[in-house]
């Protein structure tokens, strides 16, 4: 009997993906995500393209997942704001199992040359983001979205001088990492594919 695979594809480009995550993609039958992370893989297969509600795809996946092997894919790692949390209060931890991918965060923290154990990795979107955050670490990684942009996350480091550094559709061709000093004019950037990473002096 199948068990539903949580595949982890790393920030996109596949070369940054986990031999183990293409050879399970290559062995599911069917394959759940994101358009965009669809149209990256075979043709051959059934694919499900999310749409909400969620919680009506999982109803459908149920039903169907222990005959045909799917696979879902998830941005980045599964461990780190991805569906695996909502597909978990859907399935039994018995019928997941789960494979890693890189993170876009931990992408972004190679591509600068630093190291993360002194930051915050959060997501801006959510509760997890509070006012007090931005002045308890040195060093923040930052999930953004259309609300929560980098020109946002300036603004919450008003008075703080340090360095911002925006990585924009990392890994693809078209890859930007920009830097800027905190008190400099930033870009009004609103990209779906965007991380922020600030450092504090
Ligand atoms: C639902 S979260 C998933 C995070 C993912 N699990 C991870 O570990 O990176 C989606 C957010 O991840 C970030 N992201 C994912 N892939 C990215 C990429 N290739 N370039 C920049 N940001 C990316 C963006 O901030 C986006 O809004």
């Amino acid at each position: 009997v199948n068990k539903l695979w949580i595949v982890g594809i790393g920030p996109g480009h596949e070369d940054y993906m986990l031999p183990i995550a293409k050879e399970k993609i290559k062995a599911a039958q069917v394959l759940v995500g994101g358009k965009r992370h669809l149209a990256a893989f075979s043709d051959q297969k059934e694919k499900w393209p999310l749409k909400m509600p969620l919680e009506a795809m999982m109803t459908d996946l149920k039903k169907i997942y222990k005959e045909k092997q799917v696979a879902v894919l998830v941005s980045g790692d599964t461990g780190f704001y991805s569906m695996l949390k909502m597909v978990k209060r859907h399935f039994e931890d018995e019928d997941i199992i789960t494979y890693p991918g890189l993170s876009s965060l931990s992408y972004m923290f190679s591509k600068l040359n630093l190291s993360y154990e002194e930051a915050l990795m959060t997501s801006c979107h959510g509760r997890d983001i509070t006012p007090q955050v931005f002045d308890q670490y040195p060093i923040l990684g930052l999930l953004t979205d259309r609300e929560h942009s980098p020109r946002w996350i300036q603004d919450q480091c008003k008075n703080r001088r340090g360095k911002i550094h925006i990585g924009l559709n990392l890994s693809y061709e078209d890859e930007v990492i920009m830097t800027y000093a905190l008190d400099q004019e930033i870009p009004e950037i609103h990209e779906s594919l965007c991380v922020v990473v600030v450092e504090y002096e």
